[in-house]
């Protein structure tokens, strides 16, 4: 089956889930499961370890993704901290070093309580990844693009080095959804999603998902999801579900969107740098053609002076400010008081995440009635 068919249907549809013909799967708003018998089942026991509307879901992402196997997490975070479980104290892990503050709040926190050491780097260098390793090294862990600078990782490339050195590769797809891009396709472990964003797509429902290569990593992974109970709920299982349906023709749209606006952005005055990967004077641009298949719809952009920025925000109309990305909704952020916060000072300078830097969540509106919007805020 091809993509846009994927996003609809799930492969493995279990006809008994859909009893009396419903063409969606029903909410199985329970957390037990009665046995037909002493050790029978229906298949289902509890639902922190599986249940049939979130099993449809799990299913449509394995074979979006290309995976093993995938879970469905209570967000993207909780995707990410399960599959920081998978290393011991005293493991390394690199990083990239732009990735959503968030993750790295994670890691420099809780990771490093539990005695994992993490290294930041620029992984679109790979020369820079290759240095980093160390006889404790157990993993490389990337977002492409990279949230919220734009940086482009070549996910092949890291496939080979992690394989060299007999590590895991940890991509965090977010950004692009299986729809533009999938990283086991690609040579990846590991793909992490904040199903949150474009995934669901309407910013009204968290979740999250970890996607696995093969079985050894599925299991280990399935084991701690139960003992642990991250699990997505059944109504957000199925508000995932529904939001997926419609993933090829909203990413579709906004990239349409993101395109339009980004080259709007290059022509404003007060704009003086614009992070789009679908610009072909982007950096990453070659290397993301090279392994997915669309740009995106997430644009970052710097202001002449903080104030041009700060006015920005409180004069936006159609476009909210919010934190998040990837729904219906156009969304700005500002990353420095925002998603990147925690994010040490000298890191976001470096990145060049200031008080100018604004992140750009492209919707399904009308470009003409974005880009207006837009045109008001920066005058
Ligand atoms: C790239 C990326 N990964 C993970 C997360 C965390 O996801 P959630 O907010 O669903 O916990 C986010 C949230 O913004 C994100 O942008």
């Amino acid at each position: 089956m091809n993509i846009e068919t994927l996003c609809v249907h799930s492969p493995k549809e279990d006809k008994n889930a859909h009893a009396y013909g419903a063409v969606s799967v029903p909410i199985f708003q329970t957390a037990t499961f009665s046995h037909p018998g002493v050790g029978d089942t229906t298949g289902y026991d509890y639902s922190r370890q599986s249940n049939p509307t979130r099993t449809e879901l799990e299913d449509c992402i394995t074979a979006l993704e290309n995976a093993y196997d995938t879970v469905a997490t209570s967000t993207g975070m909780a995707a990410c901290l399960l599959v920081l479980e998978l290393f011991n104290p005293g493991d390394h892990i690199i990083s990239q070093e732009d990735i959503y503050g968030g993750s790295t709040r994670l890691f420099s926190t809780l990771g490093v309580e539990r005695g994992r050491t993490f290294s930041y780097v620029d992984t679109t260098v790979a020369k820079n990844v290759i240095n980093a390793i160390n006889e404790n090294t157990k993993a490389i862990f990337i977002e492409t693009p990279s949230n919220p600078t734009m940086l482009v990782t070549d996910i092949r490339e890291m496939s080979r080095i992690a394989k060299e050195h007999n590590l895991l590769l940890i991509v965090d797809n977010t950004f692009l959804s299986p729809y533009f891009q999938n990283p086991i396709s690609l040579g990846a472990d590991i793909v992490i999603h904040s199903a949150t964003k474009y995934i669901a797509g309407h910013n009204d429902t968290l979740a999250g998902f970890i996607c696995t290569a093969n079985e050894e990593l599925a299991e280990k992974i399935r084991f701690m999801y139960k003992t642990v109970g991250v699990s997505l709920a059944p109504f957000d299982s199925f508000l995932t579900l529904r939001g997926l349906k419609t993933l090829a023709i909203r990413m579709d749209r906004i990239q349409e969107n993101a395109i339009k606006i980004a080259n709007y952005l290059k022509t404003n005055k007060k704009i003086t740098n614009v992070y789009y990967v679908g610009l072909p004077e982007h950096p990453g641009y070659e290397v993301n053609l090279s392994q997915a298949r669309g740009f995106g719809g997430m644009i970052s952009f710097t202001t002449d002076t903080a104030q041009t920025a700060k006015e920005a925000f409180e004069k936006i109309k159609i476009i909210k400010y919010a934190e998040s990305l990837g729904g219906v909704e156009s969304l700005i952020t500002f990353p420095m008081y925002q998603t990147h916060a925690d994010v040490p000072v000298e890191v976001r300078e470096r990145l060049g995440i200031t008080d100018k830097f604004i992140r750009f969540s492209v919707g399904i509106e009308n470009a003409d009635d974005l880009i207006k919007d837009l045109e008001r805020a920066l005058s």
